[in-house]
């Protein structure tokens, strides 16, 4: 049985483009010719409250169950539930895109930030319930992860969890100290908690060519980090927009628009990287 390659998209600044791109992979990645052959799925995991992912991938389930449930069935908090109640196959639900699963959140994940502080090992609570739910789990080639923008308890959680981690950069808010906190946090959780999760790519969103500063932060990026800058950078595009309003991902939404070619393109790319026969 082959494990699910587990990936984080995470950036702690708000707003960068990690749920569009949750969302458009997750649709590129299942449509892509290497899981059609093998003939497996891809899971996203809903890890933040704001449930944007959840919103445009399933619907908006406050008052149901979450992956606030499992995350409290494995965090050995005193729980009023017991783990019959929520099976995976309960709480992970399909999407409005082919060949993609959900496992949503809402708005009590926001409790779990601080439910979780007096957890023993909080910080491993997520990679415990994928290894225990291997069984499950095996229906997948990749499980994303929608992060929320911060470096609390739960993205310290999906990072622990990840083979790979993709960091999506916003090209006009651009700051070479915000790539640096996520690097030195990283390294931080590599070295306490002994794990292999390594960055698979960096990537510009909202990406503007003729826009100087974009350019320039680009070039920095290229010098910085060499191959770790993906090639493919996603461009600004209101198809992207729309597609999400209209609770698509844009390659269906609109096949041939810009949005939609870069989307692929970065698919590829990401697939190139960590996709293992
Ligand atoms: N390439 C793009 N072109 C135009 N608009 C985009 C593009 N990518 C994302 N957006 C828009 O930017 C906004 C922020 O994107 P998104 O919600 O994906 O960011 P986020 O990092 O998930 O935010 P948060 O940190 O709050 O979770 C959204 O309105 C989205 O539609
Ligand atoms: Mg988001």
């Amino acid at each position: 049985m082959k494990k699910p390659i587990v990936v984080s998209i995470v950036n702690h600044k708000g707003g960068v483009g990690k749920t569009t791109s949750v969302i458009n992979l997750s649709a590129v990645i299942a449509d892509s010719p290497k899981l059609r052959k093998i003939k497996k799925k891809v899971l996203v995991i809903d890890f933040d409250h704001q449930a944007n992912a959840t919103l445009v991938l399933y619907r908006k389930c406050d008052g149901e169950s979450s992956i606030y449930h499992k995350l409290l069935e494995y965090s050995g908090i005193t729980i009023t539930h017991d783990s019959q109640e929520y099976p995976m196959d309960v709480l992970v639900k399909p999407s409005t895109i082919e060949n993609v699963d959900i496992f949503p959140a809402n708005s009590l994940v926001s409790t779990a930030e601080y439910e979780l502080l007096n957890a023993t090992s909080r910080e491993t609570i997520l990679k415990r319930i994928i290894n225990h739910n291997q069984d499950f789990l095996s229906q997948y080639a990749y499980i994303l992860i929608d992060c929320p923008p911060s470096l609390g308890v739960l993205t310290t959680n999906a990072i622990i969890a990840s083979d790979y981690l993709l960091i999506p950069l916003d090209a006009s808010l651009f700051s070479m100290e915000g790539v640096s906190i996520l690097d030195k946090t990283i390294l931080r959780l590599q070295k306490l908690f002994d794990i292999h999760t390594s960055i698979a790519g960096m990537f510009f969103v909202r990406y503007q060519p003729l826009e100087s500063v974009h350019k320039e932060a680009k070039e920095l990026m290229r010098r910085e980090k060499g191959d770790l800058l993906l090639e493919q950078s996603i461009r600004k595009n209101t198809e992207i927009e729309k597609a999400t309003y209209h609770k698509q991902p844009v390659i269906t939404y609109s096949p041939t628009s810009l949005g939609s070619r870069n989307y692929q393109a970065l698919g590829r790319e990401f697939l190139k990287r960590t996709f293992k026969k």
